[in-house]
């Protein structure tokens, strides 16, 4: 634990009893390095509640249900871009171009909403058309990021990378209070469906499959071996036979070949009888 002068008395055990919390409510397993990102995160709670140490904050935490709902959002970490990982939106576009009918997206950790934003932008060019025949919902467990991503307002830095022909069919300027940002289309907004969701809970509550595409970039390294594992199994539950499940850049699923088979750079295919979720 770092010696450097702290406004709030934070010690090894309120660390270690942070650590436990933030694993029980949200599979998140933070290594022992993390101390100071955790006294920087949670110190704003700590003034806002007008408390004076962190033993006293665990005491508040574990007391009021309330305060849950901030400790996780403070605690998660929400990096994302738009188009990242690029050829997974190209892959995507391949297999919407393939499938006849209406097809359902999720994306399990949606953050900011860019992610999202992408998937219905690459929708969108898939059938020239700002009403594609999809169904997508985004979820997250931080409802602070799930509140960003349904406003869809973005700083210009957000889409600089973007291509000019992209900035202009999918974002209007900001005015007035927005005045220097942009602003996702009302027609791709319409396209998702925003739902609070812990994907290390047992109940998924009202996202129901099955999905002809799942996206689960970038979250599971935050969970242990055991909680990717179970998380796993269930989204795979959750896919349609032979449906897409694309991971973050650094995720692999070597032992999970009897349930998904690479089809590309983190990108996956469902083995087809490796079994349905009970809707
Ligand atoms: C690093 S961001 C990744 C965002 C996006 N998927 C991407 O790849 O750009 C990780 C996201 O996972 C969310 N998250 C963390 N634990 C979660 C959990 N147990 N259930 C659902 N979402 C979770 C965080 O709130 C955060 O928004």
């Amino acid at each position: 634990m770092s010696l450097t002068h702290r406004e709030f008395a934070f010690d090894t055990s309120d660390f270690e009893r942070i650590k436990l919390t933030l694993y029980k409510v949200a599979g998140i397993k933070l290594a022992n390095s993390k101390d100071s990102m955790v006294y920087s995160r949670l110190a704003r709670r700590l003034r806002a509640l007008g408390l004076n140490n962190f033993s006293d904050y665990i005491y508040h935490l574990e007391r009021n249900s309330n305060e849950l709902e901030h400790f996780i959002n403070g605690m998660t970490t929400n990096l994302t871009s738009f188009f990242r990982e690029a050829h997974h939106f190209e892959m995507l576009k391949q297999q919407l171009m393939q499938t006849n009918g209406t097809s359902r997206i999720w994306c399990a950790a949606s953050s900011t909403g860019e992610e999202v934003y992408s998937i219905a932008m690459s929708a969108a060019e898939a059938f020239k058309s700002l009403a594609p025949p999809v169904e997508i919902i985004a979820t997250d467990i931080d409802s602070s990021v799930l509140h960003i991503a349904k406003e869809g307002i973005y700083a210009k830095n957000a889409v600089s990378a973007l291509e000019p022909i992209k900035l202009k069919q999918f974002f209007h300027k900001g005015r007035g209070f927005n005045e220097g940002k942009v602003r996702v289309v009302p027609e791709l907004q319409k396209l998702v469906r925003f739902e609070k969701l812990n994907l290390t809970d047992n109940n998924w509550g009202r996202v129901k499959g099955p999905f002809d595409v799942i996206f689960c970039r970038n979250v599971m390294i935050y969970f242990d071996k055991k909680t990717q594992s179970r998380v796993l199994k269930r989204l795979v539950t959750f896919l349609k036979s032979d449906g897409l499940y694309f991971a973050g850049h650094s995720e692999n699923f070597m032992g999970a070949s009897h349930m998904l088979r690479p089809i590309g750079k983190t990108a996956y295919k469902k083995v087809c009888d490796s079994g349905n979720a009970k809707k």
